[in-house]
């Protein structure tokens, strides 16, 4: 596989590896396809996302996709971070196989899921769009054990 420098930077050194152990928010997303599966730990003030780790388990690209989208969501405000697309996620590292844009997808439905989580354990209004992109992640992974 033809990996940027930057993929190969974020992988063999991810940013925000690990768990937030008092989290407000956790998306669990998974591939069924493939079998990787993200971990995506929010701890939020001040509707900012104060501090950001992801566990990954699957492939280089999804470790550094991970990796660069905890980077790019990090002190923003919910709204913004919920704004990162797939795209930005490619851009920040300068290209990914188009075989593995899904795994660019897949950190943004995790991020999508931690932002779902904390509205709804702190019962916040729920977009019409992140609804909408929580229930087509629901349904794209009904058949995982953790649903
Ligand atoms: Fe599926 Fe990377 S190969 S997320």
């Amino acid at each position: 596989m033809n990996y940027s420098k930057e993929v190969l930077k974020h992988f063999s050194k991810p940013h925000n590896y690990g768990k937030i152990d008092n989290y407000d928010g956790l998306g669990r997303v998974g591939n069924m396809a493939c079998g990787d599966e993200m971990f995506v730990y929010i701890k939020v003030k001040d509707n900012i996302i104060k501090d950001i780790k992801f566990e990954t388990f699957g492939c280089v690209a999804a470790i550094a996709t991970s990796s660069v989208l905890t980077d790019l969501a990090k002190k923003k405000t919910i709204e913004d971070a919920l704004k990162i697309t797939k795209q930005d996620v490619v851009d920040a590292l300068g290209a990914l196989p188009p075989i593995k844009i899904h795994c660019s997808v897949l950190a943004i439905d995790a991020l999508n899921e931690a932002v779902y989580d904390y509205y709804i354990k702190n019962k916040l209004p729920i977009s019409k769009e992140l609804e909408e992109k929580h229930n087509q992640i629901i349904k794209r992974e009904s058949c995982h054990s953790w649903r």
